[in-house]
């Protein structure tokens, strides 16, 4: 596996590649819910390249940027260890050598909801480092997580609107056996914050028996932050492309908390009876 560093490095290592490419892109502080997407990668394509940079352009002047985890060393090893063939991990002025970009991406009316409506500008700065990435690595599949849901419709939405040669696949979400997603947020996690944490899988499953059993998913699923400790963000059911809730059929339940400091997500997918 190779480690590369600066842009030049990178264009270096994929004429070197041979067959199709899958990407895999990431902050760091990997863990099992990455590790799928390697595995779904390197089972797809001849040659996978995984990326590992901490975006500033996607962090709120009050978020978590300085205090985000950084664990360049294991990340290595996990690559290493799930058949990545190239690593970029670029720095901030290899990815922004002009500083802050005054051109973005877009997301459209889709990113000031949900996530975008709590986390302004979050979906550009998302959507812009993904493009960057994307014409910087010219992959043939990359693969994203179904635990950022929002993230995952809005990158597929960019590549068909804006013609970019690649396929998104979504992979499932991993979970703890008692339900928690796995998010490298959750390391910020006291014992008892994180007991408090389960109550947004928790509150998705109560969401979905209910819409299976034809009752309302969005009011079984708050009653079960009733007496929890997690502070709810929004809880909303929505059609599989997040447009309005289906009257019958498949949707998806999304949910955001925060418990004590830290702001956590999910989501399911509901059957609507
Ligand atoms: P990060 O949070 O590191 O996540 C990288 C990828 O791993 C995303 O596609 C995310 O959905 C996926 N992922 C995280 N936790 C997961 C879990 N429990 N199960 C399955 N997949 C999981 O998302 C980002 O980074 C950034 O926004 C990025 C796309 C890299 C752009 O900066």
């Amino acid at each position: 596996m190779d480690l590369v560093h600066t842009r030049a490095e990178l264009a270096a290592g994929r004429a070197a590649l041979d067959g199709t490419v899958a990407v895999v892109m990431t902050m760091g502080a990997l863990h099992q819910g990455h590790k799928a997407l390697l595995r779904a990668a390197r089972a797809r394509a001849d040659r996978v390249i995984a990326t590992i940079f901490v975006n500033p352009l996607q962090f709120g002047p009050n978020e978590d940027f300085d205090r985000y985890p950084r664990t360049l060393d294991t990340d290595l090893a996990i690559c290493a260890a799930a058949g990545v063939d190239l690593v970029f991990a670029p720095d901030r002025t290899e990815m922004y050598p002009a500083g802050e970009p005054l051109v973005r991406v877009n997301p459209g009316p889709l990113g000031e909801r949900f996530e975008g409506a709590s986390r302004p500008g979050f979906f550009h700065g998302v959507l812009t480092v993904v493009l960057k990435l994307l014409q910087l690595t010219r992959p043939d599949f990359t693969f994203f997580g179904e635990k950022d849901y929002q993230q995952l419709t809005l990158v597929k939405r960019m590549v068909r609107d804006l013609d970019v040669p690649v396929e998104v696949i979504g992979v499932p979400t991993v979970r703890e056996v008692d339900g928690l997603a796995l998010s490298s947020r959750n390391r910020y996690l006291s014992d008892a914050e994180r007991d408090a944490a389960l109550t947004l899988s928790k509150a998705l499953r109560a969401g979905a028996d209910a819409a299976r059993r034809g009752e309302d998913a969005e009011k079984a699923a708050r009653a079960v932050f009733d007496g929890s400790t997690a502070e709810l963000d929004y809880l909303v059911l929505t059609d599989p492309d997040l447009g309005p809730a289906p009257a019958h059929g498949p949707g998806r339940l999304l949910v955001a908390a925060r418990v004590g400091a830290t702001r956590l997500i999910d989501n399911a997918a509901v059957e609507v009876a």
